[in-house]
């Protein structure tokens, strides 16, 4: 079974800096999860309470004490900029098994940071002994899947009314890579 190492690392690229996220990082995650367009895929519709964006940030910082999941504030090295978050959840040390995220600002569109930080990110999951990571996005989430696919997952399915979303069923599909 893999270790746990006992600090979330941090990790940098040619253009960033992952840090692992804080209880401060709300305020900065809140113009994103407010953002409809940066929500269009996500399970839950935009967030226009800063509370309830501060309450999901405890949580994911909750689950990385307990070991389940690593989630990183992604910053440029140049100016430290924030430019988004993204993560690996559901780890199953078992399994040797987890799940990749990924959200950033829409001025942070378009530019490669998405998959430059989630190459250091697949690149930290097989280092720590993950041998699988999967993906889930809704139908029709083209830049996510474009991105998926420029990081090596294949498409593994489709999860029929997987997702419901104020009131609507939502499909998605399922990625998948091996390490
Ligand atoms: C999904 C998401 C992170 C993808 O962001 P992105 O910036 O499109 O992704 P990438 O980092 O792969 O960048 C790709 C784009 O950068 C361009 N680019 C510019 N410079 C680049 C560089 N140095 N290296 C690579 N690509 C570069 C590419 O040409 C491509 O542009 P295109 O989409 O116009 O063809 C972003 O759209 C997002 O936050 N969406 C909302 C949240 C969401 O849905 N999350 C996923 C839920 S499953």
């Amino acid at each position: 079974m893999i270790q746990r190492p006992d600090h979330p690392p941090i990790l940098e690229t040619e253009r960033l800096r992952l840090e692992p996220l804080a209880d401060g990082d709300a305020a900065l995650l809140f113009p994103l999860m407010a953002d409809a367009e940066v929500m269009a895929y996500w399970d839950v519709p935009e967030l226009d309470d800063p509370d309830l964006v501060a309450d999901v940030v405890s949580g994911q910082v909750e689950a990385m004490a307990a070991g389940r999941a690593v989630y990183w504030a992604i910053r440029r090295l140049a100016d430290g900029g924030f430019v988004g978050a993204c993560d690996l959840s559901e780890i199953d040390r078992r399994q040797r098994r987890a799940e990749v995220g990924f959200m950033l600002g829409r001025d942070s569109w378009g530019r490669g940071y998405a998959l430059e930080a989630m190459r250091a990110v697949a690149a930290y999951a097989a280092a720590s002994g993950l041998r699988r990571l999967i993906a889930r996005t809704h139908l029709g989430n083209r830049r996510s899947d474009s991105l998926l696919e420029k990081l090596g997952f294949g498409s593994e399915g489709l999860l029929r009314g997987h997702v419901l979303r104020a009131g609507e069923r939502r499909d998605c599909q399922l990625f998948g890579l091996l390490l």
